[in-house]
């Protein structure tokens, strides 16, 4: 087994709390600091599979408001919610970005979707750039005035820009490194507050 594949101590974690990734502490992180997620909300997660950050919003918003999962993978939940769907494909379509309008508008949109990898470092920054780009362009018909965004980034290429055209139509814009994130990941969040419409 690599030092990648050992299970850590949030990969235990999330063993025993019976999520499928460990990847749902780093959005309780995002959470305790930003409050974005409550009982009641609408939420899209973008790039939702396996399904802990789906998850974890369907824990916080108590069975009321709507939380939707967008994967271009299956996920199946070990539980069923009435205050959830799932839908598998490309979220980025037209048609389903008015499927979802007509159901909105959403007070956060969230998106761990990470790019396939192929271990160029210029490549996968410049896939998570375009996807990251993609999912800012869902804020204008999807995303409430006041709601917030999160998006994970990976650093290292033009993320600047992004930030300075996130700073145009958020109020209040973060980046943030939770502890949870692996030490040798160069992958970060964008947390936009606030969307002014
Ligand atoms: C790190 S995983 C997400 C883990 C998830 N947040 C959880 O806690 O279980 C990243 C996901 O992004 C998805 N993804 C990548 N590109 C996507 C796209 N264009 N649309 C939707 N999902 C995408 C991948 O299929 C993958 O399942």
């Amino acid at each position: 087994m690599s030092k990648r594949e050992k299970p850590d101590f949030y990969a235990e974690k999330a063993r025993k709390d019976g999520y499928p990734a460990r990847s749902v502490y780093k959005l309780e992180e995002i959470q305790k600091k930003f409050n974005i997620i409550r009982p009641g909300y609408k939420i899209i997660d973008v790039g939702a599979s396996p399904g802990s950050w789906t998850m974890y919003a369907l824990k916080l918003t108590k069975g009321s408001g709507l939380v939707v999962g967008a994967d271009l993978k299956p996920m199946v939940l070990r539980e069923s919610y009435s205050n959830f769907f799932f839908m598998q494909g490309d979220i980025f379509k037209e048609e389903t970005i008015s499927f979802l309008a007509e159901k909105g508008p959403y007070d956060t949109i969230l998106s761990d979707a990470a790019p396939a990898t192929t271990g160029n470092r210029t490549i996968d920054t410049g896939r998570s750039y375009s996807l990251v780009e993609q999912v800012i362009g869902l804020s204008g018909p999807l995303l409430k005035k006041g709601g917030s965004m999160v998006l994970k980034i990976f650093q290292g290429g033009d993320e600047k820009e992004l930030i300075d055209y996130m700073k145009t139509i958020f109020e209040t814009v973060k980046i943030f490194k939770p502890k949870a994130v692996r030490k040798e990941s160069f992958e970060t969040y964008f947390i936009g507050m606030s969307y002014k419409g």
